[in-house]
């Protein structure tokens, strides 16, 4: 893959990371998916809409963007080969044809200029090393007066679904690292501002909204999809066999009270983010 300055990214989401993603699509459009609302309705696309879908991964989002663009077509971008694999199976097995998925940084990626109506992402805009030139790079593919909405969690105190699991897994409550990249690099909406209007946006809003995140059927379910993530699973590597049963009774424990209704969800916290390309 040339043009890719997000390396560690890069290697990441092509590795177990990606693959994890790619093989549990929809348990993963589960997890996350109870955001699809709010992010659309701040999409607001329209019929004939060209819209880039940032971060695409598997491609749900890709997918239901081109359906809501009828004659209108949806691109979705991605660093990960195996999500983009399952994104095309995924649209030809459900007869879509106005998508197109491409494999890139979407950081430095040469997009043609002024060709998109809308940019829209689910929780693919956190991981850029250099945001302000990724977002004016996004900015360059919108036409003037083009809108970028996306969706991004909120900090990491505000994410069930993060400090529950995250907790139970170490032991103790997980430190938030200050001005980290990555999944909560866009947590203070401050920063989504400052970061935007660099960037070349205008009229930027970050709206909170709260879902639930829905791991599993039941805890030991729930428990048992979280210790095969990748972020987990780096974390047990040298762990032997009883420390990782160890860590998945603790975990379990730890879901037991959100158990309800035959599912196990943790409260998601969101920026719902809207801007206009200057
Ligand atoms: C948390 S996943 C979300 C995937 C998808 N949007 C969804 O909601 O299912 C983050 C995605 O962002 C992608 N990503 C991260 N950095 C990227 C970059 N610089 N350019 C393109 N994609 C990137 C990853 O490969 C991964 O698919």
């Amino acid at each position: 893959m040339r043009n890719i300055v997000n390396t560690e990214q890069g290697v990441a989401w092509n590795g177990y990371d990606g693959v994890h993603w790619a093989d549990n699509a929809e348990r993963w459009n589960t997890v996350v998916g109870e955001i699809n609302e709010e992010l659309f309705a701040a999409a607001a696309i329209e019929a004939g809409a060209r819209v880039l879908d940032i971060g695409c991964g598997a491609g749900q989002t890709t997918r239901l963007a081109a359906r809501k663009a009828e004659d209108g077509h949806a691109t979705g971008i991605d660093l990960s080969a195996p999500m983009l694999a399952r994104a095309r199976a995924t649209a030809i097995e459900q007869g879509i044809v106005n998508v197109l998925f491409e494999q890139g940084d979407a950081q430095v990626h040469p997009f043609p200029a002024g060709e998109f109506d809308v940019a829209i992402s689910r929780g693919g805009v956190m991981f850029f090393n250099d945001p302000v030139a990724a977002f004016a790079n996004i900015g360059c593919a919108l036409r003037p007066g083009g809108r970028l909405a996306f969706v991004c969690p909120q900090e990491m105190a505000a994410n069930e679904w993060f400090v529950v699991q995250m907790s139970a897994l170490l032991g103790h409550e997980p430190r938030p690292a200050a001005g980290a990249r990555g999944m909560f690099s866009l947590a203070d909406p401050e920063r989504i501002h400052d970061v935007l209007t660099e960037a070349g946006f205008g009229d930027v809003t970050a709206e909170p909204a709260v879902t639930r995140m829905v791991y599993g059927s039941d805890a030991a379910d729930a428990a048992e999809f979280y210790l095969s993530t990748g972020p987990v699973r780096f974390h047990l590597r040298e762990a032997g066999q009883s420390d990782v049963d160890q860590a998945r009774e603790r975990v379990t424990a730890a879901l037991r009270p959100y158990e309800r209704g035959g599912v196990v969800g943790l409260r998601a916290s969101w920026w719902v983010v809207n801007a206009t390309k200057r």
